[in-house]
């Protein structure tokens, strides 16, 4: 397979609009792309994935996932694509499979307990380098995608893959993962650094496939306390910041309202917010170097086509500039698609 290096890359680039963001330059209009947008909101992802056996084989098989990744670029016209895999692929890679069941979400049939259980785990580069499937994809993408918007790679914040590797699946509370950190917090540490070596090693091989820009998902970031997250959260992620120089990172930390001032003293470009912020408080606690992204209600996309039109616009002038849209989470699979292209069309046609 031809490789395509993250440089012949951006040459060709025809839509750079969310890196020029990303990187602090001026833009006409603010890009717009959707945390989810590849996947059940999209008729024809719904037909593909109906064909196979389970979620698992759609992100395993290098041609579907890439394809399930364009489709939203040629349905929405987003301006940029974000790679269809899923943050659960790294504790799979440092030794704990997991299993998607339907209608229920992750479920992991081993856990970690205890010490040895991290003693055994793989991790960094040997645990990172296994997962070719991924970056085969991103190779097939980007060449299909041939210029017409940049690649998002992703990956999950070390707090919210511990929370998983922990519990073993979603929860309401994460009380097992929060209680580790209060009866062992040092076995908590070092797993953390075992998940940030493997994430960082795994987010380079990324770039190397093809990724024009990275975004780091802490889902789970709003059911610690401040302290708890500023120990077991904020360092490990400062790390990957820290180690990724190459492309522009986002760090996306789910109801971390509690925590703004120490995301905004991140090396990373853009921080992703929630649909609870309002841009200007989070402006005057992170400071007018990074950019922002969000957040609106992805329930707004349920809306009569002129209220969420209206909405939109008020948001963009919310944020000034420097703002990349999306919504403050991820889109809700019954979202009508009219809904949904309201929302882009809206940003599409929006002048600064
Ligand atoms: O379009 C995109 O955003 C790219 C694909 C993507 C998926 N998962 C595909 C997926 C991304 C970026 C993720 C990240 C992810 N996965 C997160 C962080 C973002 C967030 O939502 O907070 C988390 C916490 C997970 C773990 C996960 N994966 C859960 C809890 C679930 C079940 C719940 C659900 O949405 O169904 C998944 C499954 C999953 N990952 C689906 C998709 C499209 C649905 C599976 C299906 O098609 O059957």
């Amino acid at each position: 397979m031809q490789k395509v290096s993250a440089d012949q890359a951006q040459t060709v680039l025809q839509n750079d609009l969310i890196l020029k963001v990303a990187r602090g330059e001026e833009v006409e209009r603010p890009p717009v792309w959707l945390m989810r947008q590849a996947g059940r909101i999209l008729p024809q992802y719904r037909a593909l994935r109906g064909k196979l056996s389970g979620f698992k084989e759609l992100v395993e098989t290098p041609a579907l996932a890439a394809e399930v990744t364009i489709q939203p670029i040629d349905e929405l016209d987003v301006d940029a694509a974000i790679i269809f895999s899923d943050i659960l692929v790294i504790p799979e890679a440092m030794g704990l499979t997991y299993e998607m069941v339907e209608k229920k979400g992750p479920f992991f049939p081993e856990t970690i307990q205890q010490a040895a259980d991290v003693e055994k785990l793989v991790s960094g580069d040997s645990a990172a380098s296994q997962l070719h499937y991924v970056f085969e994809a991103l190779e097939i993408t980007k060449r299909e995608l041939a210029g017409r918007v940049p690649l998002i790679g992703f990956a999950g914040a070390p707090w919210t893959i511990l929370s998983y590797m922990v519990e073993g699946q979603g929860s309401k509370t994460f009380s097992k993962a929060r209680k580790l950190l209060y009866q062992n917090p040092k076995l908590a540490h070092q797993l953390l650094q075992k998940i940030t070596d493997t994430t960082i090693a795994y987010l380079k091989l990324k770039i190397a496939a093809g990724a024009d820009m990275l975004q780091v998902f802490d889902s789970w970031a709003g059911i610690l306390p401040k302290a708890q997250y500023s120990e077991f959260a904020i360092p490990y992620i400062r790390q990957i910041c820290d180690a990724i120089q190459e492309v522009p990172i986002t760090v996306f930390a789910k109801d971390a309202w509690f925590a703004l001032e120490e995301l905004g003293q991140l090396d990373c470009n853009t921080i992703g917010l929630d649909w609870h912020l309002d841009p200007q408080d989070v402006r005057q606690k992170i400071g007018p170097t990074k950019a922002l992204q969000g957040n609106l209600d992805p329930c707004l996309l349920y809306a009569p086509q002129e209220e969420i039109a209206e909405k939109t616009q008020n948001m963009i002038k919310g944020f000034k500039k420097q703002h990349i849209v999306n919504l403050g989470h991820g889109v809700y699979p019954d979202t009508p698609l009219d809904g949904v292209k309201c929302f882009v069309n809206t940003v599409k046609a929006y002048r600064y």
